[in-house]
C-alpha cells in the first residue's frame, strides 16, 4: 500500500511502525526501506523466504530492527505448523531459525534475538505445542517493546554528554528506521528536541546505499529537526570549521575490547574526530555487545554485491564495466578512537575490557 495520495496517510514516517507483528499475529509488517524516501510502502510478510530476503535486501535493516524482524519472522514461520510431536515442532523451528540466521552476518542482534526465541522452545519441550507457539509470540512482542525502552534510555544517557545548541554528526542510519522507536544514535536528538535543545545535526550521506541521505536525513527532517546532509568526504571539513561538538553513531557489533563494527566509513569519521578533538560516541544496546569475540578483527564483515557501487543509483553506469570492486558493508572502529559507548545502563569508557565486562556481568536489579 502506498502512502501517496492516501487521505488517511499518517503525517510523518515516524508514525509508521518500522517493524511489527500484524494484528492477526500472522505476518511480519515492515516499511520497505529500499523505497524511501520517495515512497512509503508497507510490506506484510508471511513466508520465511520473503522475510529472509527482506533482511538480505535491506528492506528492513539496522541491527535492532533486524533482530526484531527475525524474532517475529521465526514466530510467523512456525505458528501454523501442524504437528503434534514437540521434537518435530522443534526441528521445524530450528530449520526456520538457522535459515534466517544466514540472512546477514554482522549485526549480532540477529543471532541474539533468534537465540532468545530458541531458549523459549528449549525450555518448554514438555509443554503443549500451542502453548509454546503463544510463548514464542510473547517473546517476539517483548523483544520489540523492550527495544523502545532501551533506545529511550540510550537517548537519556547520551543527552548528558551534550548541551543545547550543539552540532552533532551521525553516519548511516541508526535512527527510528533502524529500531522500533527513537533509534540509538538519533535517540538523543529526538529527546533533545522534546526538551527544546536546538541541536544542529549533520548527516553523512553514507555510500554506497545512502542510508544517511535516504533514511536519516528523511526521518530527522520529517520530525522537524535542523538537519544538514553532507557527503561522506565532508566530515573533516565540517569538524575543521568547528560545526561539530559530538559524533553519535550506532553499531552492529561491539567486541569485548570495545572495537566496534558499524557501517562502512564509520572508522574514518572516528579518526577524523580524533584529529579535531571531537568526542566520538557509539550508541549500543547491550544486545549489540558480543563478549564472545575478543576484538574487532573477529567480527564477521559482510561483503555485498559490486553493483551496489557500480550501477545502483542512476540509469547510467557509475563505473566502467568489469572494474574490480571491493564492497565491505561495515568497518571496525578501534576502541582507542571511541570516547564512550552509550548503553541503556549508562556510558562506558576505557579501559573497555573492564567496563564492558562489568556492564555485561552486572547483577540483575531485584
Ligand atoms: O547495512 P545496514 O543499513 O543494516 O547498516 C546499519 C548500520 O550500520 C547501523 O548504524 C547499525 O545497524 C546500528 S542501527 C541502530
Amino acid at each position: 500500500m502506498s502512502g501517496e495520495g492516501d487521505q488517511f496517510m499518517p503525517k510523518t514516517i515516524l508514525e509508521y511502525n518500522t517493524v511489527s507483528l500484524d494484528e492477526k499475529n500472522s505476518a511480519l509488517v515492515i516499511v520497505d526501506q529500499t523505497q524511501l524516501p520517495g515512497r512509503i510502502e508497507m510490506l506484510s510478510l508471511t513466508e520465511v523466504e520473503d522475510i529472509w530476503e527482506a533482511i538480505y535486501l535491506l528492506k528492513v535493516r539496522g541491527a535492532p530492527a533486524i533482530g526484531v524482524a527475525a524474532a517475529i519472522g521465526v514466530y510467523v514461520a512456525v505458528k501454523n505448523a501442524e504437528v503434534s510431536d514437540m521434537q518435530v515442532f522443534y526441528e521445524k523451528f530450528r530449520k526456520a531459525k538457522d535459515y534466517l540466521a544466514t540472512s546477514r552476518p554482522t549485526a549480532v542482534n540477529l543471532f541474539w534475538a533468534l537465540d532468545r526465541m530458541d531458549s523459549v522452545v528449549k525450555e518448554h519441550m514438555d509443554s503443549e505445542i500451542d502453548e509454546v507457539k503463544e510463548l514464542l509470540r510473547l517473546e517476539a512482542v517483548n523483544i520489540r517493546s523492550e527495544d523502545i525502552e532501551v533506545c529511550r534510555r540510550i537517548g537519556e544517557n547520551a543527552l548528558t554528554l551534550v548541551k543545547p545548541g550543539d552540532g552533532l554528526l551521525t553516519h548511516c542510519n541508526a535512527g527510528q528506521l533502524a529500531t522500533v522507536k527513537y533509534g540509538t544514535a538519533t535517540a538523543p536528538m529526538y529527546l533533545g528536541q522534546e526538551k527544546g535543545y536546538g541541536f544542529h545535526i549533520y548527516v553523512d550521506e553514507t555510500r554506497p546505499l545512502l542510508q544517511g541521505a535516504r533514511l536519516t536525513a528523511f526521518e530527522l527532517q520529517e520530525a522537524g529537526l535542523d538537519v544538514t546532509l553532507i557527503c561522506d568526504n565532508m566530515s573533516g571539513a565540517v569538524m575543521k570549521k568547528g560545526l561539530i561538538d559530538a559524533v553519535f553513531v550506532g553499531c552492529d557489533r561491539v567486541a569485548a575490547n570495545g572495537d566496534t563494527a558499524n557501517k562502512i566509513g564509520t572508522s574514518v569519521v572516528a579518526a577524523v574526530a580524533r584529529h579535531y578533538g571531537v568526542p566520538f560516541y557509539v550508541c549500543a544496546p547491550t544486545s549489540t555487545i558480543d563478549i564472545s569475540l575478543s576484538g574487532g578483527d573477529k567480527i564477521p564483515i559482510e561483503e555485498r554485491p559490486p553493483e551496489e557501487i557500480t550501477e545502483m543509483w542512476y540509469e547510467k553506469r557509475m563505473a566502467p564495466k568489469g572494474v574490480k570492486v571491493y564492497n565491505p558493508c561495515f568497518d571496525v572502529t578501534d576502541h582507542e578512537l571511541i570516547t564512550g559507548i552509550v548503553t541503556e545502563y549508562g556510558v562506558v569508557q576505557a579501559p573497555y575490557e573492564v567496563s564492558i565486562k562489568n556492564l555485561v556481568q552486572r547483577p540483575d536489579p531485584q
